[in-house]
């Protein structure tokens, strides 16, 4: 067996710090549908986004340590909490390749917008480490970047936002801070994907806005994944997909969030862990 191949078999590994980086792995699933994944969700300590650096930087390295035991090909970090907070210390601690999700979200923002008027809606830890606004404003100096901290957004989402009675008076208020004049919105945590309809709708119908271009960087993220494995000749072309989800909670909950958010025909593993 050559190196490559041996590689190629080896399963995408994927983890944020609950159900939204699913919204990642459902783009991959259908780009990439032959690979294996492992997906950890550390849905006991959500949300990341009011915790400190290092308390943060403590539950990536333990998520980390468990997805490199599995021997996986590549690590994703489906978060923008963690990839806003460890991913440089990931890159230096580790060999293994490491894909971060902020900056695919901030081409495509730049690549479309037309008046260079942005807006990000992400958790606090995001905002405040204000990763998005630097980067967009060293790749367009004269951009304009309005941030917008959606405390409650992610707890909401990861509990069921469809039972939630408030969510629309909670998510308007969010909406109506972005810029009016921004014509590109991004949506800077994995979770927000999840409810982009709810999002659409709203600016359609009750916020004054010109947003154009709503971008979620789970799908161009999935993109680049697909085009590092080709260059470096590790797809995997058998069809035995595996689909292993590891949670630090009740197994349960995850199967009934996993029956809401992704598709019914794929065939999950479910598996506790303890960080
Ligand atoms: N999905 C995570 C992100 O992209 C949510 C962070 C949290 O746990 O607060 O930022």
């Amino acid at each position: 067996m050559n190196i490559n191949s041996s590689i190629s078999d080896m399963p995408i590994a994927i983890f944020d710090s609950g159900f939204g980086g699913l919204t990642v792995l459902k783009q991959l699933l259908k780009i990439l549908p032959n690979e294996n994944y492992i997906y950890i969700g550390d849905n006991i300590n959500i949300p990341y986004g009011d915790k400190s650096k290092d308390e943060i930087i403590n539950l990536t390295l333990k998520m980390t340590e468990f997805l490199i035991s599995k021997k996986c090909k590549i690590l994703i970090i489906a978060c923008n909490t963690i990839s806003a907070c460890a991913y440089d210390i990931l890159k230096q601690k580790y060999e293994i390749p490491i894909i971060e999700v902020i900056s695919n979200g901030i081409r495509e923002a730049l690549n479309n917008t037309k008046n260079n008027n942005i807006s990000i809606m992400g958790t606090e830890f995001t905002i405040h480490s204000n990763i998005y606004k630097d980067k967009i404003t060293q790749q367009s100096r004269n951009a304009e970047v309005t941030q917008v901290i959606c405390k409650e957004l992610c707890p909401m989402i990861e509990n069921n936002w469809d039972s939630h009675k408030n969510r629309f008076d909670v998510l308007k208020n969010y909406l109506k801070n972005i810029d009016k004049e921004s014509d590109t919105l991004i949506l800077a945590c994995t979770h927000y994907p999840h409810i982009i309809n709810d999002i659409q709708n709203l600016l359609k119908t009750d916020i004054s806005n010109s947003i154009k271009n709503i971008i979620d960087p789970s799908y161009y993220r999935a993109l680049s994944v697909k085009k590092y494995l080709e260059k470096n000749n590790i797809l995997n072309m058998r069809n035995q997909k595996k689909i292993n989800i590891y949670t630090t909670e009740n197994i349960e909950r995850e199967k009934k969030i996993i029956n809401i958010f992704m598709s019914k025909d794929e065939i999950y593993d479910f598996n506790q862990i303890k960080l």
